[in-house]
């Protein structure tokens, strides 16, 4: 059965909670691995059959977790990961484009292909206590994480992308 890698950080909860809901939702579908970025190496993304990379935009850039993540597994799978599939999720305060680009550009030196647009999900925490305390991502937003989780599981089972 195929599987489905799911590499995520998260500082104040929100990306935990969308990376949880698309685990959930894969999880019917095919084989879902979750794992934090500190965690997460190259063996992790040589044994999967596809990705969701998951975290928030911190300073209109990538989490440093997520980019330590990346800084640690670029070289050690360049070139045998090649056309595999990836989709992303950002959590951001009102923005989240950066660190979009940033991912996006990662995953295009590692010659992955994107299923879709990447699933930006805004909290709207804009002053320091709104920032620094445990998000609570929407009902809403939620379904459109498990959306994605069910795409790239459904996706990988059926061997489509
Ligand atoms: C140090 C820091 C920098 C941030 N910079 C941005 C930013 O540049 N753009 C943005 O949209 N949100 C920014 N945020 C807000 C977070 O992206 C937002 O709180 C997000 O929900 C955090 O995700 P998490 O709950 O998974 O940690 C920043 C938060 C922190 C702590």
């Amino acid at each position: 059965m195929p599987t489905l890698l799911i590499v995520y950080h998260s500082r104040t909860g929100g990306t935990a909670q969308m990376a949880e809901a698309a685990a959930d939702a894969a999880r019917g579908e095919c084989e879902t691995v979750l794992l934090r970025a500190e965690e997460a190496g190259g063996a992790d993304l040589l044994a999967a059959d596809g990705y969701i990379f998951a975290g928030p935009e911190n300073l209109a850039a990538i989490a440093g977790v997520m980019k330590d993540f990346f800084d640690r597994a670029y070289y050690d799978v360049l070139g045998e990961i090649n056309g595999r599939p990836y989709a992303q999720m950002v959590c951001a305060g009102s923005d989240g484009e950066n660190a979009a680009r940033q991912v996006a550009r990662i995953a295009t030196g590692w010659r992955l292909k994107a299923v879709q647009e990447p699933l930006i999900i805004c909290t709207h925490a804009q002053t320091k206590s709104e920032i620094l305390r445990e998000k609570t991502i929407l009902e809403g937003d939620l379904a459109r994480c498990r959306e994605l989780g069910a795409l790239m599981g459904a996706g990988l089972a059926m061997g489509v992308f």
